[in-house]
């Protein structure tokens, strides 16, 4: 049952608010001053406080103000006698939820209480989940090469500079551009992510820029692209390599005018977007070859972050595995597996093509196929793909 303090220098309105209260089945504490409430507050978590503006001693600002210190997640209903709405304003803008005048009006009393506890809901589970997600996206490894990079992502993330990725597949280039983007001043604005690869190069132009209705034959409604969708935050063309040329032609005027069209409309519309891109072509063989535009090139990799393969920083696999085995707890629900020495120095000397990803796949076939240990003749059974 939702938890509820009820802070008010008024014997009649604490009895009142907590008989309402308690008959909704909230359980609901009092305390007759500012001190008291912090004591209650620093002791134990309320989900909703209701909080008197005008007491003798500490008033309700002050109280506000240093609970928001020791449980910056109760939200703060003040409580306004007449005369003190201005105050309750205030309040509201330094950080209380709501404000209800005295005496309280029952149903406002309740959906006020109700939102509160909707609202401390949500943050709760929103800061469950960005703190799940950054740890899915956090990047593992002290090897030097990593470092090199983790050191260009704190740099170049808070400027407003294009980023061109390279690496072999699988070595960590979307959690590049992921950490790039959540470390820079759009991280509040969305990240999005296209595929150039998975898309077929007659629908390209109207995925990045979107389409007016008519436009060709399947475009049966408008369409708003990526670079639209982007707008405020970032954009990441992955498998850039992979674009056709017209395609490139047009990404090359948005990034040198900031300037889209839709595919089939006539109106330039203005788009703020941070782009990103990554390929695990050798870009310069394929200017040389003619299927990539130079010009494109040097707009996108104004700073070059290049991935090492796996085999280059074998120090890395120790972190690697020990993430790789909690996160796979983590999602089966259980403890996490422990893995030898010797199986660990097996996994570390092998070739791993497929780079991290390949070993996250290995790690996952070893939890489900191993004891809890993870030994070595476990490693040497399942870490490569048997072929019968
Ligand atoms: N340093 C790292 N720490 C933790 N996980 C990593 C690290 N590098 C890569 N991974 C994980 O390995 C997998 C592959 O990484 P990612 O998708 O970023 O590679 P990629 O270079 O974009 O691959 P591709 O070229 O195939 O698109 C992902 O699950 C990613 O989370
Ligand atoms: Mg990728």
């Amino acid at each position: 049952m939702p938890k509820i303090l009820i802070i008010d220098d008024e014997r009649a309105i604490r009895s009142t608010l907590k008989e309402i209260l308690e008959f909704e089945n909230y359980v609901v504490d009092e305390a007759e001053d500012g001190e008291k409430g912090l004591q209650l507050l620093s002791k134990s978590k309320y989900d909703v406080a209701l909080c008197d503006i005008k007491m003798p001693g500490m008033d309700g600002l002050e109280v506000l103000e240093k609970a928001m210190e020791i449980s910056p997640d109760t939200p703060f209903i003040m409580i306004s006698a007449h005369g003190t709405i201005d105050t309750a304003v205030e309040a509201t803008k330094k950080g209380a939820y709501d404000f209800l005048q005295k005496p309280p009006d029952l149903n406002r009393l309740l959906v006020t209480v109700r939102n509160a506890l909707d609202k401390a809901t949500l943050v709760t589970e929103t800061k469950i989940l960005k703190k799940k997600i950054s740890k899915t996206y956090e990047m593992v490894g002290t090897s030097g090469a990593l470092g090199r990079v983790k050191q260009a992502i704190e740099k170049v993330a808070p400027t407003d500079a294009r980023v061109l990725i390279t690496g072999p597949n699988g070595s960590g280039k979307e959690l590049v551009a992921r950490s790039i983007h959540e470390h820079s001043n759009r991280s509040h604005g969305p990240l999005i992510e296209v595929n150039c690869a998975a898309i077929p190069s007659e629908l390209i132009e109207s995925e990045l820029f979107g389409h007016e209705k008519g436009s060709f034959t399947s475009a049966v409604k408008q369409r708003i692209g990526k670079f639209e969708q982007a707008n405020g935050g970032t954009l990441f063309l992955d498998e850039v390599g992979d674009m056709s040329l017209s395609a490139q032609a047009k990404v090359l005027r948005a990034l040198q005018e900031h300037k889209i069209t839709r595919v089939g409309g006539d109106k330039d519309i203005q788009v703020d977007v941070r782009v990103i891109a990554a390929t695990n072509k050798n870009l310069l063989e394929e200017i040389e070859s003619k299927n990539f535009r130079e010009d494109l090139y040097h707009r996108l990799g104004v700073i070059l972050i290049h991935v090492p393969p796996l085999n280059e920083r074998r120090e890395d696999i120790p972190d690697l595995v020990a993430k790789f085995l909690n996160d796979i707890a983590n999602d089966y629900g259980n403890k996490p597996k422990t893995i030898a020495a010797d199986a660990m120095q097996y996994l570390q000397g092998l070739d791993w093509r497929g780079n991290v990803r390949e070993l996250r796949n290995v790690v996952e076939r070893l939890v489900i196929m191993s004891g809890n240990e993870i030994t070595l003749e476990d490693a040497k059974a399942y870490a490569r793909p048997v072929v019968a």
